[in-house]
């Protein structure tokens, strides 16, 4: 994956099942070339978003590359994705839209919900990302990351495989609400996790 916008190639981590694939194939979307591979994960944490979020009323999905999962949050009204890619725009209009590097936005809010799913794995240091994920929570934050890959699965993407609890655990600096290891039909795996915020017992 590159941090660009459009059409380039997705790489393993975007099929899931270690083969390349190209994201403008067959006019395929990176969420349409997704889905398939990984119903798992996207299931465990729309799971998790409805246990432990069920009272939400807004929501910010960090690195979403117009992610379809997010309409399964259908309980949350006020819903936001922010990303680099401009593929967030394929979304609707029930979904509002930030075309960004979350590092360098400013936001003016926190939301109830704050997710970030396969993408802290892509920075050489992910604290600064973590870190600013934490203070635009307000109750909630879902995160996933690839589990224990091989370190040569997706070596030009992700700077840490394979990543391991303890690693995780050091990242997010507290101990997860829950936490599930989410196993694809074809062996991949993504570990899924929810933080209380900081103010409420966390970091
Ligand atoms: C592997 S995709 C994950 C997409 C989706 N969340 C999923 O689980 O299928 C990672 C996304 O993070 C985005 N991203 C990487 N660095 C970013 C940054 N600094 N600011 C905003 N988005 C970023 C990329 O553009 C990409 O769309």
């Amino acid at each position: 994956m590159s941090n660009g916008a459009g059409f380039e190639i997705i790489g393993v981590d975007g099929s899931g099942d270690g083969r390349p694939m190209q994201a403008n194939q067959s006019s395929n979307t990176y969420w349409q070339a997704r889905r398939e591979h990984n119903r798992v994960y996207y299931g465990h944490a729309t799971a998790l978003a409805k246990k432990y979020a069920a009272g939400a009323a807004s929501l910010i999905d960090v690195g979403n590359r117009g992610c379809e999962y997010v309409y399964e949050w259908d309980w949350i009204h006020d819903k936001t994705v922010l990303d680099l890619s401009d593929e967030i725009f394929r979304l609707d209009d029930t979904v509002q839209k930030i075309q960004q590097d979350f590092l360098a936005w400013r936001p003016e809010r926190q939301y109830d919900l704050v997710t970030c799913l396969q993408t802290l794995e892509h920075f050489e240091d992910p604290l600064p990302f973590i870190d600013k994920l934490h203070r635009i929570q307000k109750d909630i934050l879902l995160v996933s990351l690839p589990f224990m890959w091989p370190a040569d699965k997706a070596p030009l993407e992700h700077k840490h495989d394979p990543i391991d609890l303890p690693t995780i655990h050091a990242w997010l600096g507290s101990e997860p609400l829950e936490q599930v290891i989410a196993t694809e039909r074809n062996g991949t795996q993504r570990w899924v996790g929810v933080y209380a915020s900081r103010g409420a017992g966390g970091r």
